[in-house]
């Protein structure tokens, strides 16, 4: 084994125990469920997932899909634009198809939360606040918690939330999430943390404010999973390690409040997992190299290429590619598409680790000279000239002005640090995440996106969504093991 496996902690998989849900398992409703990144998770602590509720049609299906094979039991999902609309959908009508359930997950659309700062979190009832849309979503939310009234629910937000208007809605939430209910009906007891998720073994940085409730009649007060890897170091967000611009001073004291839990640490940390783990084991992809033209090439979802024989597997790649429900395993590697971006794979090749759009601009205007060079050496060009240039230019040079904040839209992967964050933007382009292997001269697949937001190999990526909708459905999740983490702990607090 080479040392950057074994460098790569075996204390944190170890940790990492797939149990299959039965009947009697806990059981969860998961709105704002996308393609199931919070389901797979708590599958795999050994919950059920009772139901779910997403409005796009194609996240739904790729959640019925893999939540139905992961758990081995069916699902109750509404999905599609009317009956997956959390704003349309009745919570009374759900609880007669799936009963009772104990945990309640989602994450609503950061918006949601844009205008629960101004003091009417209090207030549910009053009109103008409910006819706000943009109250809408959270107040769905909490109208689920008033129906089912679930002994916990875990609800996902991004950091953003920690600083808006120059308050922090986290904890306004909190307060609130804390007493949804009319008089004589149990509140909960809430909690929330900054989790990152490079702490539970994905191998990327990626922050997210995870509250926890618990019904208050249960006695019990959340706590947060202790985290398994050091760090992250400064990281946050879509910001890149280490260079963080100060996101952290941003948030300073604005965390220090009531309900912010402490993450605690276990004893033994392991290393983080990182780009080089999570990707180096996977099928070369080069078929796109001294291509000419563009052929766009027929993205056949439904086969599966081999796993290559001679590489090595790291810890965290064993797990993705081990994790099965109880359907046999099918062998290979799914979904493993590029977009085809003919003009700036050769840029690609150029650039170092870390380099961002500025420094490709300056890789695709040598470029440019190269091949006028190139043109007067064989005779095609007599002298370069301006006008030359201007016509082979777009061959070569993106459109963008570097000033235009194009340097962080491109970026080239470090093999050996976790991958910056994921982010629902793969679905417009993959630039963010160019592969750090200057031979493949490429942007990530969709089934990297998905290794880098550990997915396991046997998620069925695509097909209905096509490339946009599978990379945003990934870009859009709570990374599975991340999620799997938290559904353990809360096992612990509640369910053992
Ligand atoms: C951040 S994603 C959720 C990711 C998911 N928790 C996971 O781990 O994969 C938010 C989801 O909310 C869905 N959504 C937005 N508005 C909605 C609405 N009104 N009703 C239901 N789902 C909605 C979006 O389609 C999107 O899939």
């Amino acid at each position: 084994m080479s040392n950057y496996l074994q460098s790569h902690g075996h204390i944190m998989f170890d940790t990492i125990k797939f149990n299959l849900p039965d009947e009697k398992s806990p059981s969860v409703l998961d709105v704002f469920a996308g393609a199931g990144g919070i389901s797979m998770g708590f599958i795999g602590a050994g919950y059920r997932i009772a139901g779910a509720v997403e409005k796009d049609k194609w996240a739904a299906k790729t959640f019925k899909t893999n939540i139905e094979y992961f758990q081995g039991m069916p699902c109750s999902v509404h999905g599609g634009a009317e009956k997956g609309d959390m704003t349309r959908v009745s919570p009374e009508e759900i609880y007669e198809e799936t009963g009772d359930i104990n945990v309640l997950v989602g994450g609503p659309p950061c918006k949601a939360f844009s205008q629960i700062g101004r003091g009417k979190l209090n207030s549910l009832s009053e009109k103008g606040y409910k006819a706000d849309p943009r109250n809408k979503l959270y107040h769905n939310f909490v109208h689920f918690l008033e129906v089912f009234k679930p002994d916990a629910f875990v609800m996902e937000n991004v950091p953003g939330m920690l600083s808006i208007d120059g308050r922090n809605l986290a904890d306004v939430a909190a307060r609130h999430l804390g007493d949804p209910t009319d008089e004589g009906k149990p509140g909960y007891v809430v909690r929330y943390a900054m989790l990152d998720s490079s702490w539970y073994g994905v191998p990327q940085y990626r922050q997210r404010i995870i509250f926890i409730g618990i019904r208050e009649d249960l006695g019990i007060t959340p706590s947060m999973p202790p985290r398994l890897t050091p760090g992250p170091p400064a990281s946050s967000g879509y910001m890149k390690w280490p260079e963080h611009h100060g996101q952290q001073e941003m948030f300073r004291g604005k965390m220090r409040k009531h309900y912010t839990l402490p993450v605690p640490a276990v004893d033994q940390l392991a290393s983080v997992t990182t780009v080089r783990h999570a990707l180096g084991d996977l099928p070369e992809i080069t078929d796109h190299i001294g291509v000419d033209k563009n052929p766009w090439p027929r993205r056949k979802w439904n086969t599966f290429a081999d796993y290559p024989e001679d590489v090595q597997v790291s810890e965290f790649a064993r797990v993705m590619r081990e994790w099965d429900g109880p359907v046999s395993a099918r062998e290979g590697v799914q979904g493993h598409h590029i977009r085809w971006t003919r003009r700036d794979f050769e840029t690609f090749r150029r650039m170092a680790h870390g380099e961002t759009y500025p420094a490709a601009l300056k890789h695709a205007r040598q470029r440019l000279e190269d091949h006028l060079k190139s043109l007067v050496k064989k005779g095609e060009l007599k002298t370069i000239t301006e006008s030359a240039r201007e016509h082979y230019r777009p061959l070569f040079v993106p459109p963008y002005d570097e000033t235009r904040g194009f340097s962080d839209s491109w970026q080239k992967l470090y093999p050996e640090r976790p991958s910056w964050t994921v982010t629902a933007h793969l679905s417009k382009d993959t630039y963010s995440h160019i592969h750090f292997d200057d031979d493949q001269a490429r942007a990530i697949s969709v089934r990297e996106a998905a290794r880098l937001q550990s997915f396991p190999d046997r998620f069925i990526l695509g097909p209905d969504g096509g490339l946009a909708g599978a990379y945003g459905q990934i870009g859009n999740a709570v990374p599975p093991l991340m999620a799997h983490a938290i559904a353990k702990h809360l096992k612990t607090l509640i369910f053992s």
